[in-house]
């Protein structure tokens, strides 16, 4: 569904701004009425399905299918397999750029880790073909499987993330150390956490000789056509990508992964339309997920609560065939003014798929042992945990001294700590009860999150009825981003929002860039702002220029656009609509593109962050050591908020995730077989409506003229970092147990207690 033109603006959205409005996203209609056309909800005519089957073992080769077995079960059509199976154009494990997913495209009978993809099996049926996977009964030679943090020896990766520094320092941390009057030498450990989307991935894939058309939920449209062009020798203008809605991404949609590309060779080796969705503990494995991390952090503070020295150096793992290291330690460059800092990661191969992108990747598995560690500190200090904060406040950023481009978080600590109460906190833990007598526990916890930028093109145009198009190949992962964007765009070109149409989520639009680190509106709408801009001005010109206009002799920098009107910035008496405009000169539409991109100088000149204040309550039971979140207030500065509805709702979601990596989350991971054992959403603790709170979000107004045109940082994942530390230092606060391996456990609390 390449257009998206629906009426959902409520009647008092009507004149002026779009941008700021709380609208309610324009998609869920049809996303509660089923009407939203996901990608596996897609059938073409003669299509057949195909199911994976994965390895059981973690680590060793596969020396035997039973394909004769599953080929006669009535419906099985074929099985692919390495020996069985098209040609790929290029060697899929070659990676030319850290936006490569090496993947597992059945180039060979080895097994690298468990739920590996080992063969394909496609039928007429899902049911043959789930039995079809089932009959080939695979036969391994197993070796033994590398599982956890010192599996092998550690070495240094190249870089961290995606291309960031492995090192960082900044004076001598030390010195700053052993002149320290407290010191802080704690290790934190996080577990491996998977992706768990309403949405498993899927792809619904048809081949019209060397065309290409492809249904599959993706965070980068462009990216992934890109790969599929180079995976299978084919040009880019013969594949189209829809991907109108996702039922969340989290990074792990962002690169395309070895899943989707079976189901294409599958399509090519039958010559039919072929349907390939993950199963749920297939999810856990070949789609990435969040690495775990050991943290060291060794703090220094002086005798009035200053910090002498940082040190946070990260553990985190890969996997045996390729490159991604959770960049846990940089979330220490940001936060507190110090003047020695120094982080530093190193990583161990393991037989596990590779760790990816998963929301706020390093900055929510540093968060939580910085803030935990920031915690311990201000407690060593005999000081409160805001009012240490406050004394470390970063005026600057630590890292590189450059001054932030614009940094309310004294204003989110004042907002938040005032909403949540902080003030009435026992400096004590173990001190406040409940009517009920259960343990009470206050902690806060800093947000952060980087405001990036990348690379966007928007198309728009001005149509001759007066009416506006903004194309741009944007993904709504259910952050409601048709809603926003269509807002920005709706400015742009001075437009009410129902008279914009509005086009994304196809490969064939405009490239909005990837829909990840946080960056999507700030970059789409960047891109956006200029294209319609960018139109205006054609049609300013058409006016301007005639003599015939009122406009006439008015020029470009004297016109604004208003509800469909040009007018005279001098005297807004004069002006004309956009179809009188277009109707005299006789052009049926008018059409601009603009552009958004990273502006490099503002980069050079300032740190650019989003920030933010979380605060938690806890309640633990002291007999049975269970714990529930009470309630949780963040309060969050992210530059200008597009849509608070919107953005309250991303929010609460980073909330929640930060409450969960606290206290449920954690992929449990059998040391003898390097097999999962909860796979599956029943034993993988994912909060549920029970689990979680009253949330309460403020959004602190922030202006800065330096991230972007607009001024928008992103909210997708700041609002895990702080969240999770909060939760975590309540539950210190509540039973005086710190407890610095995640999740936190109920035996946690009643072992050491
Ligand atoms: Mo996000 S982890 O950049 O999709």
């Amino acid at each position: 569904m390449p257009e998206l033109n629906l009426t959902g603006a409520p009647a008092h959205i009507r004149h002026g701004s779009n941008i700021g409005q709380p609208l309610t996203r324009r998609d869920g209609v049809l996303k509660v009425t089923g009407q939203a056309t996901y990608a596996a909800d897609n059938h073409p005519p003669g299509m057949l399905f195909a199911v994976i089957a994965v390895s059981s073992i973690a680590h060793g080769r596969v020396v035997s299918l039973d394909v004769a077995a599953a080929k006669r079960h009535p419906g099985v059509v074929d099985v692919m397999t390495p020996d069985h199976k098209p040609q790929l154009a290029i060697d899929p494990e070659i990676k030319t750029n850290p936006f490569v997913f090496r993947m597992e495209a059945l180039q060979s009978n080895e097994v690298r880790y468990a739920n590996q993809p080992i063969a394909v099996v496609i039928a007429d049926t899902l049911e043959a073909a789930t039995e079809g996977a089932v009959l080939l009964a695979p036969r391994y030679e197993t070796l033994p499987p590398l599982v956890g943090l010192d599996a092998g020896a550690s070495f240094v990766p190249p870089v961290v993330g995606v291309g960031n520094p492995t090192e960082n320092h900044l004076g001598d941390v030390e010195a700053g150390l052993a002149s320290a009057d407290k010191q802080i030498d704690a290790t934190y450990e996080t577990p491996p956490q998977y992706h768990n989307a309403m949405e498993p991935h899927a792809i619904v894939v048809q081949w019209d000789g060397d065309r290409l058309s492809v249904d599959m939920p993706t965070q980068g449209l462009v990216l992934s056509l890109a790969r599929i062009a180079e995976l299978f020798g084919i040009a880019h203008d013969k594949i189209h990508i829809r991907s109108p809605f996702l039922g969340g991404g989290f990074g792990s949609k962002g690169l395309m992964g070895g899943p989707p590309v079976l189901g294409i060779m599958a399509a090519k080796l039958v010559g039919r339309p072929i349907k390939l969705v993950l199963r749920r503990e297939q999810m856990y494995g070949p789609v990435g997920h969040r690495a775990p991390t050991r943290q060291r952090l060794r703090i220094g503070a002086d005798g009035e609560g200053r910090l002498t020295a940082l040190d946070h150096h990260a553990r985190t793992v890969s996997s045996t065939f390729d490159d991604f290291y959770e960049p846990a330690a940089d979330a220490s460059h940001t936060l507190y003014a110090a003047p020695a800092i120094r982080t530093s990661h190193d990583a161990v191969r393991v037989n596990t798929g590779t760790p990816l992108f998963m929301r706020a990747p390093g900055e929510a598995t540093g968060s939580i042992a910085l803030e935990s560690a920031i915690d311990e500190m201000a407690w060593a200090c005999g000081m409160d945990p805001l009012a240490f904060r406050l004394k470390n406040y970063a005026e600057v950023e630590p890292i590189t001294g450059k001054p932030f481009s614009s940094k309310a978080l004294r204003a989110c600590y004042d907002q938040g700590a005032a909403r949540f109460g902080w003030a009435k906190r026992s400096l004590q833990p173990r001190q406040m009860r409940d009517d009920a007598g259960l343990l009470v526990g206050w902690g806060m916890g800093t947000a952060t999150f980087p405001a990036l930028m990348f690379q966007a093109e928007a198309r728009a145009a001005i149509r001759r009825d007066g009416s506006g198009v903004m194309e741009i190949g944007a993904h709504d992962m259910g952050q409601g981003a048709w809603t926003a964007l269509a807002q920005i765009a709706a400015d742009a070109v001075g437009l009410d929002i129902d008279r914009v149409t509005f086009k994304a989520g196809t490969s064939d639009l405009p490239d909005a860039g990837i829909a990840g680190g946080s960056a999507h509106t700030a970059t789409a709408g960047a891109a956006i702002h200029s294209a319609g801009a960018a139109v205006i001005a054609k049609l300013a010109d058409l006016a301007t220029g005639d003599e015939r206009s009122p406009l006439f002799g008015a020029g470009n920098a004297g016109v604004i656009a208003r509800d469909g009107r040009l007018i005279r910035r001098d005297d807004e008496s004069r002006g004309e609509s956009y179809a009188e405009i277009l109707a005299r000169a006789g052009v049926a539409e008018v059409e601009a593109r603009g552009t958004g991109a990273p502006n490099p100088a503002a980069m050079e000149e300032y740190a650019m962050h989003a920030h933010g204040a979380v605060f938690a309550e806890v309640k633990v039971d002291p007999e049975l050591g269970q714990i529930r979140v009470s309630r949780m207030v963040g309060a969050f500065a992210a530059g200008r908020i597009v849509n608070p509805h919107l953005v309250k709702s991303q929010l609460f979601g980073g909330m929640i995730w930060g409450m969960s990596f606290a206290l449920h989350e954690q992929a449990i991971t059998d040391r003898r077989s390097g097999r999962i054992m909860n796979a599956d959403l029943g034993e993988y603790h994912v909060p549920v409506n029970a689990d979680v709170p009253p949330l309460d979000v403020i959004t602190v107004e922030e202006h800065d003229p330096h991230v972007n045109a607009l001024g928008i940082k992103g909210v997708g994942e700041i609002g895990i970092t702080g969240s999770a530390g909060a939760v975590a230092n309540a539950v210190w606060h509540a039973t005086g147990v710190r407890v610095r391996r995640f999740p936190i456990r109920i035996e946690d609390l009643l072992t050491q207690s």
